[in-house]
């Protein structure tokens, strides 16, 4: 039997690297499609160095202060993955904007996940902000980047019930929860081709389970029968 192809992948990150942390163990899951060739840190002090360090992953620190231009920090970081033989990038709390270029050189090849349901809450703050608004369900987003922040086709979301003593921070964490399930699991898909971007919109394939048209997440919950 012919051992599984593992694509490497690179990482972004800028802080403390949990979404980092459940890439590195899902790919150390024997049939897991990736593995992790390469993480990238604008920040030298960003606790995800360590999450990679101690799973034996090669680091480069690019401080984007040590680069003139946008353009040029993202160069940067293309030939580090380049060299890496990198061939599909996470973004994972990757705090930076990125140039048009950088973009399209990684056209549907860099994903990144964000924490609400998008297109609601685009941007910073997003937990106090759907506090704020009052919704009732949050969540999390796994997409592919594209020049507008936050936007690009959607490969995944995961949905969360927003309770009454939520503070933003009961809530990141809910969502966060919620966030290390379904990054792996959507790059695992898209990495196998079952969920295929099709122009601005990611289609999922017959094969993929599901969710059962039965169940929804109703918030406040139906009486009990
Ligand atoms: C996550 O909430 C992610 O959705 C957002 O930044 C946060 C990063 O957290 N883009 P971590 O560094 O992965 O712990």
């Amino acid at each position: 039997m012919s051992p599984t192809r593992r694509l490497p992948i690179g990482v972004m990150i800028s802080g403390r690297g949990s979404n980092l942390q459940a890439l590195i163990d899902a790919c150390a899951e024997p049939a897991y499609p990736a593995r992790i060739a390469l993480v990238v840190s604008n920040v030298a002090a960003a606790r995800g160095l360590e999450r990679a360090r101690a799973a034996g992953i090669a680091t480069r620190i690019l401080p984007h202060r040590d680069f003139a231009t946008r353009a040029a920090f993202d160069a940067a970081v293309t030939a580090a993955f380049e060299d890496a033989g990198v061939e599909i990038i996470c973004m994972a709390g990757f705090m930076r904007l990125v140039t048009p270029e950088f973009v399209a050189r990684w056209h549907d090849r860099l994903l990144n996940i964000h924490p609400s349901l998008l297109p609601a809450f685009r941007g910073l703050d997003t937990h106090a902000r759907a506090l704020a608004a009052g919704v009732k369900v949050h969540g999390c987003t796994v997409h592919l980047v594209r020049s507008e922040l936050d936007t690009g086709p959607i490969l995944g979301q995961a949905a969360v019930p927003v309770l009454p003593a939520d503070t933003p921070e009961r809530l990141a964490a809910r969502v966060l929860a919620a966030e290390h399930r379904l990054y792996p699991h959507c790059l695992r898909l898209f990495i196998e081709g079952r969920i295929r971007v099709a122009g601005e919109v990611v289609e999922i394939d017959s094969d993929v389970e599901t969710v059962p048209t039965d169940r929804c997440l109703i918030n406040p919950p139906l009486p009990k029968p």
